[in-house]
Protein backbone atom coordinates (compact mmCIF):
# COMPACT_ATOMS: atom_id res chain seq x y z
CA UNK A 1 0.00 0.00 0.00
CA UNK A 2 1.31 3.24 -1.36
CA UNK A 3 1.50 6.51 0.38
CA UNK A 4 0.03 4.91 3.98
CA UNK A 5 2.29 5.20 6.90
CA UNK A 6 1.19 3.17 9.90
CA UNK A 7 2.90 4.61 12.96
CA UNK A 8 4.49 1.73 14.68
CA UNK A 9 5.96 3.35 17.60
CA UNK A 10 5.83 1.30 20.75
CA UNK A 11 3.97 4.00 22.52
CA UNK A 12 1.49 4.43 19.93
CA UNK A 13 0.66 1.01 20.13
CA UNK A 14 0.33 0.23 23.63
CA UNK A 15 -1.91 3.47 24.23
CA UNK A 16 -4.00 1.97 20.86
CA UNK A 17 -4.30 -1.56 22.25
CA UNK A 18 -5.73 0.30 26.17
CA UNK A 19 -8.16 1.78 23.87
CA UNK A 20 -9.58 -0.90 21.97
CA UNK A 21 -10.18 -2.52 25.39
CA UNK A 22 -14.02 -3.05 25.85
CA UNK A 23 -13.72 -1.87 29.59
CA UNK A 24 -11.55 1.17 29.12
CA UNK A 25 -13.95 3.83 30.67
CA UNK A 26 -14.67 7.00 29.19
CA UNK A 27 -12.41 8.99 30.64
CA UNK A 28 -9.22 6.84 30.07
CA UNK A 29 -10.04 6.31 25.84
CA UNK A 30 -10.73 10.14 25.83
CA UNK A 31 -7.45 10.80 27.62
CA UNK A 32 -5.78 7.96 25.62
CA UNK A 33 -7.34 9.32 22.43
CA UNK A 34 -5.60 12.64 22.81
CA UNK A 35 -2.51 11.38 24.16
CA UNK A 36 -1.96 9.32 20.92
CA UNK A 37 -3.12 12.10 18.63
CA UNK A 38 -0.35 14.17 20.00
CA UNK A 39 2.20 11.47 18.91
CA UNK A 40 0.80 11.23 15.69
CA UNK A 41 0.93 14.51 14.96
CA UNK A 42 5.08 14.42 15.14
CA UNK A 43 4.52 11.92 12.29
CA UNK A 44 2.33 13.71 10.45
CA UNK A 45 3.88 17.53 10.41
CA UNK A 46 7.00 15.59 10.15
CA UNK A 47 7.39 17.61 6.25
CA UNK A 48 6.32 20.53 7.08
CA UNK A 49 7.85 23.63 5.68
CA UNK A 50 10.10 25.72 7.77
CA UNK A 51 11.25 29.10 7.57
CA UNK A 52 14.38 30.97 9.45
CA UNK A 53 13.87 33.81 11.88
CA UNK A 54 16.44 35.74 13.44
CA UNK A 55 16.59 35.32 17.11
CA UNK A 56 18.19 36.53 20.37
CA UNK A 57 20.09 33.56 22.87
CA UNK A 58 21.33 35.31 26.16
CA UNK A 59 24.53 35.03 24.62
CA UNK A 60 24.09 36.14 20.89
CA UNK A 61 21.58 36.44 17.50
CA UNK A 62 21.30 33.40 15.61
CA UNK A 63 19.21 32.27 12.80
CA UNK A 64 16.87 29.48 13.76
CA UNK A 65 13.73 27.25 12.36
CA UNK A 66 10.47 27.67 13.05
CA UNK A 67 6.89 26.44 11.80
CA UNK A 68 4.34 28.15 10.59
CA UNK A 69 1.72 26.49 12.26
CA UNK A 70 -0.81 29.48 11.25
CA UNK A 71 -0.77 28.01 8.01
CA UNK A 72 -2.23 24.47 8.93
CA UNK A 73 -5.45 23.76 9.44
CA UNK A 74 -7.16 21.16 10.89
CA UNK A 75 -10.13 19.21 9.71
CA UNK A 76 -12.51 17.43 11.65
CA UNK A 77 -14.97 15.07 9.92
CA UNK A 78 -18.01 15.33 13.41
CA UNK A 79 -18.29 14.22 15.57
CA UNK A 80 -15.66 11.70 16.23
CA UNK A 81 -12.97 13.69 14.98
CA UNK A 82 -13.47 16.58 17.77
CA UNK A 83 -11.92 13.80 19.71
CA UNK A 84 -8.70 13.76 17.83
CA UNK A 85 -8.13 17.62 17.65
CA UNK A 86 -7.35 18.46 21.08
CA UNK A 87 -4.35 16.50 21.21
CA UNK A 88 -2.98 17.90 17.80
CA UNK A 89 -3.81 21.65 18.79
CA UNK A 90 -1.65 21.20 22.08
CA UNK A 91 1.67 20.20 20.02
CA UNK A 92 0.72 22.71 17.19
CA UNK A 93 -1.84 25.48 18.76
CA UNK A 94 -1.29 27.90 16.31
CA UNK A 95 -3.36 25.67 13.41
CA UNK A 96 -7.27 26.76 12.71
CA UNK A 97 -9.77 24.16 12.35
CA UNK A 98 -12.52 23.49 9.98
CA UNK A 99 -15.57 21.62 10.79
CA UNK A 100 -17.32 19.27 8.32
CA UNK A 101 -20.21 17.23 9.56
CA UNK A 102 -21.49 14.45 7.70
CA UNK A 103 -23.73 11.61 9.05
CA UNK A 104 -23.80 8.22 7.90
CA UNK A 105 -26.91 6.57 6.04
CA UNK A 106 -27.83 3.60 8.04
CA UNK A 107 -29.18 1.71 4.98
CA UNK A 108 -26.98 3.10 2.54
CA UNK A 109 -23.89 3.99 4.34
CA UNK A 110 -23.48 6.99 2.04
CA UNK A 111 -22.28 10.13 3.92
CA UNK A 112 -24.19 13.06 3.73
CA UNK A 113 -23.32 16.62 4.62
CA UNK A 114 -24.96 19.07 6.77
CA UNK A 115 -22.18 21.22 8.18
CA UNK A 116 -19.17 22.87 6.18
CA UNK A 117 -16.82 25.80 8.10
CA UNK A 118 -13.42 26.41 6.92
CA UNK A 119 -10.77 28.84 7.70
CA UNK A 120 -10.25 31.81 4.68
CA UNK A 121 -7.53 31.58 2.16
CA UNK A 122 -7.71 27.84 1.82
CA UNK A 123 -5.44 27.95 -1.28
CA UNK A 124 -2.14 29.36 1.13
CA UNK A 125 -3.08 26.20 3.99
CA UNK A 126 -1.85 22.77 4.12
CA UNK A 127 -5.17 20.37 5.41
CA UNK A 128 -5.05 17.81 8.07
CA UNK A 129 -8.35 15.95 8.05
CA UNK A 130 -8.68 13.94 10.98
CA UNK A 131 -11.49 11.21 11.80
CA UNK A 132 -10.99 7.92 14.25
CA UNK A 133 -12.25 5.17 11.94
CA UNK A 134 -11.72 5.05 8.12
CA UNK A 135 -13.98 2.10 7.18
CA UNK A 136 -15.85 1.63 4.52
CA UNK A 137 -13.86 5.52 3.59
CA UNK A 138 -17.65 7.16 2.44
CA UNK A 139 -17.37 10.12 5.09
CA UNK A 140 -13.72 10.48 3.93
CA UNK A 141 -13.69 10.87 0.44
CA UNK A 142 -16.97 12.81 0.84
CA UNK A 143 -15.05 15.04 2.94
CA UNK A 144 -12.39 15.48 0.97
CA UNK A 145 -14.44 15.68 -2.51
CA UNK A 146 -15.69 18.61 -0.11
CA UNK A 147 -12.20 20.27 1.12
CA UNK A 148 -10.70 20.01 -2.75
CA UNK A 149 -13.19 22.36 -4.08
CA UNK A 150 -11.47 25.14 -1.93
CA UNK A 151 -8.01 24.56 -3.41
CA UNK A 152 -5.81 23.62 -0.17
CA UNK A 153 -2.40 23.55 -0.76
CA UNK A 154 -1.82 19.91 0.03
CA UNK A 155 -4.27 17.39 2.67
CA UNK A 156 -3.55 14.72 4.21
CA UNK A 157 -5.85 12.47 6.23
CA UNK A 158 -5.35 10.91 9.76
CA UNK A 159 -7.22 8.38 11.57
CA UNK A 160 -6.34 5.75 14.32
CA UNK A 161 -7.65 2.59 12.94
CA UNK A 162 -8.80 1.90 9.57
CA UNK A 163 -9.03 -1.93 7.48
CA UNK A 164 -8.28 -2.94 4.00
CA UNK A 165 -11.61 -1.65 2.74
CA UNK A 166 -11.10 1.93 3.49
CA UNK A 167 -7.81 2.33 2.62
CA UNK A 168 -8.77 0.81 -0.94
CA UNK A 169 -11.53 2.96 -1.33
CA UNK A 170 -9.61 6.26 -0.12
CA UNK A 171 -7.08 5.66 -2.27
CA UNK A 172 -8.79 5.01 -5.40
CA UNK A 173 -10.93 8.36 -4.85
CA UNK A 174 -8.31 10.07 -3.73
CA UNK A 175 -4.62 8.56 -4.45
CA UNK A 176 -2.93 11.92 -4.16
CA UNK A 177 -3.98 12.34 0.11
CA UNK A 178 -1.52 10.47 2.24
CA UNK A 179 -2.79 8.41 4.82
CA UNK A 180 -1.71 8.45 8.74
CA UNK A 181 -3.22 5.50 11.30
CA UNK A 182 -1.94 3.60 13.76
CA UNK A 183 -3.20 -0.26 12.40
CA UNK A 184 -5.09 -1.28 9.48
CA UNK A 185 -7.16 -3.97 11.25
CA UNK A 186 -8.54 -7.70 9.73
CA UNK A 187 -11.86 -6.43 7.45
CA UNK A 188 -15.22 -4.61 7.97
CA UNK A 189 -18.28 -6.33 8.59
CA UNK A 190 -21.79 -6.04 7.12
CA UNK A 191 -22.47 -2.88 9.28
CA UNK A 192 -19.66 -0.78 8.32
CA UNK A 193 -17.67 -1.45 11.43
CA UNK A 194 -13.92 -2.20 11.96
CA UNK A 195 -12.85 -5.93 13.01
CA UNK A 196 -11.35 -6.01 15.96
CA UNK A 197 -11.85 -2.09 15.87
CA UNK A 198 -12.43 -0.66 19.23
CA UNK A 199 -16.58 0.00 18.00
CA UNK A 200 -17.96 3.38 17.96
CA UNK A 201 -15.61 5.74 18.25
CA UNK A 202 -18.04 8.73 18.58
CA UNK A 203 -19.75 7.27 21.74
CA UNK A 204 -16.79 5.83 23.55
CA UNK A 205 -15.30 9.07 22.99
CA UNK A 206 -18.80 11.10 24.57
CA UNK A 207 -19.94 8.32 26.67
CA UNK A 208 -23.44 8.11 24.56
CA UNK A 209 -22.97 3.64 24.26
N1 LIG B 1 -16.99 4.15 12.88
C1 LIG B 1 -16.70 3.76 14.14
O1 LIG B 1 -16.85 4.53 15.09
N2 LIG B 1 -16.25 2.50 14.34
C2 LIG B 1 -16.07 1.63 13.35
O2 LIG B 1 -15.63 0.51 13.59
C3 LIG B 1 -16.37 2.07 12.02
C4 LIG B 1 -16.83 3.34 11.83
Amino acid sequence: MSNVHVIDHPLVQHKLTLMRRKDASTNSFRRLLNELALLMTYEVTRDMPMQDIEIETPLETMTAKVIDGKKLVFVSILRAGNGILEGMLSVVPGARVGHIGLYRDPKTLTAVEYYFKMPSDMPERDVVVVDPMLATGNSAIAAIDRLKESRPKSIKFVCLLTCPEGVAALQRAHPDVPIYTAAIDRQLNDHGYILPGLGDAGDRIFGTQ
